[in-house]
């Protein structure tokens, strides 16, 4: 039986970014994950990250925006731990070798995110999450952390209400492995995949589910967040980066509307708000179709689009068959984010012992009703790395229970 003093279940960035940490305790430590680690939904997440890195501006502002945008429903103490550590996760990825956008000055680039009062998302180019998983997963490469790739998770294995190992399946030989472990941190990702229409069709709850099945407590699971504009048909994400370097909303009558919904911040109003007036328009019969409206992009020019939102055109050239450059493209709410998840408190600990949790599966709960853009990558970095410190403690003061 395979045996490591910490398991991790997803090798995203929350788990990577654990992996990593636990590593470094000391621990010896495996990572199962149903995909590959550069294929993980981390990549998706490509506007930017939040970080109150310029001389201007303060945690404090950014902690303040977050509560405010999480309707005040989110945990201040969990905001606190995660606005405060963003400029060290700055620093952490550059010295990691992340590649971020700079100004012409020299200093990295940030660009304004909804409902926040200042220009404090990094960013690299649009392209964000895939830039930031690539950083940390030559990490796990570099110190060695053992990765199964296509190992899909299917039971927790509880004792006297403490971790003891998990039961996996490995999807290429169809064969079921038991794995033996002190300590466990759950990072599965979302549960987009129970909507229709979504960005995240591939994370299915998993992480949620097995600890459901354990017996833990999920909270908030009615926080779901739309992101105001996904491709149609196919709901892949435009970024929010869009909205940030100009772009704007208008419905089939070609007709600008914020005004009417957000008189002051327009399309960089929080998501939930952007989300209902372009759902609105569309009831109330102004959008194409019946079904969606349109981002426009033609005002920026063909050298800021090539320059900031690359992939972005890209993107909406395949699936769309329009370019930004010369057409507004057809854009629709479409499910983003899953608020709700396992609950943790902000050690990421679970009700069992020895399990942990972070990153999009958990609930600690940083987002309250509504995340704000840019604060997902930094969720899984900086609740990721405590979990991996925790789960590494835990470890060492702990014995193998034997399973049979
Ligand atoms: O729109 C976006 O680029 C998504 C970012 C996020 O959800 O944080």
């Amino acid at each position: 039986m395979l045996s490591y003093d910490v398991v991790v279940i997803g090798a995203g960035l929350a788990g990577l970014r654990a992996a990593l940490e636990a590593k470094k305790s000391g621990a010896s430590v495996a990572v199962f994950t149903k995909k590959y680690p550069n294929d993980s939904h981390s990549k998706e997440a490509q506007g930017g990250i939040n970080a109150a890195i310029d001389s201007k501006d303060n945690w404090e502002s950014h902690f303040f925006d977050t509560v405010k945008g999480s309707d005040y429903l989110g945990d201040q103490d969990a905001i606190e731990i995660l606005t405060s550590d963003a400029p060290r996760v700055i620093k952490e990825l550059i010295s990691f070798g992340t590649n971020f956008s700079k100004t012409s000055d020299g200093k990295i680039a940030q660009r304004p995110f909804g409902a926040q009062s200042f220009f404090r998302t990094c960013y690299s180019a649009d392209r964000t999450g895939h830039s930031l998983l690539h950083s940390v997963y030559e990490q796990a490469l570099a110190n060695s952390i053992k990765i199964y790739n296509e190992f899909m998770t299917l039971s927790l294995v509880i004792k006297d209400n403490k971790i003891v190992g998990v039961v996996v399946l490995d999807l290429s030989s169809t064969r079921t492995l038991t794995v033996n472990c002190k300590s466990l941190v759950v990072a599965t990702g979302g549960a987009g995949a129970i909507y229709k229409k979504t960005t995240n069709p591939d994370n299915k709850g998993d992480g949620m589910g097995l600890a459901f099945e354990v017996g833990l407590p999920l909270m908030d699971m009615e926080m779901i967040q739309f992101h105001p504009t996904t491709l149609v048909p196919s709901n892949k994400l435009m970024s929010e980066a869009s909205r940030g370097e100009g772009a704007y909303l208008i419905n089939s009558k070609n007709e600008r509307f914020m005004q009417k919904y957000a008189p002051t911040k327009l399309e960089l109003a929080s998501r939930d708000i952007v989300a209902r007036a372009i759902q609105t328009e569309i009831n109330e019969g102004r959008g194409a179709e019946n079904e969606y409206l349109y981002l426009d992009f033609r005002h920026l020019g063909e050298e800021k689009i090539y320059s900031k939102l690359p992939d972005m055109r890209r993107n909406a050239l395949n699936l769309t068959g329009k370019d930004m450059v010369r057409e507004p493209i057809p854009i629709q709410p479409g499910q983003h984010y899953t608020m709700g998840g396992i609950e943790t408190n902000s050690k990421t600990e679970t009700q069992i012992q020895g399990l942990y949790a972070a990153g999009e599966c958990a609930c600690i709960s940083v987002h309250g009703a509504n995340r704000l853009g840019g604060n997902s990558l930094l969720e899984t970095l900086v609740f990721g790395r405590i979990a991996g410190k925790n789960a590494a403690k835990f470890a060492k003061k702990s014995k193998l229970v034997p399973i049979k």
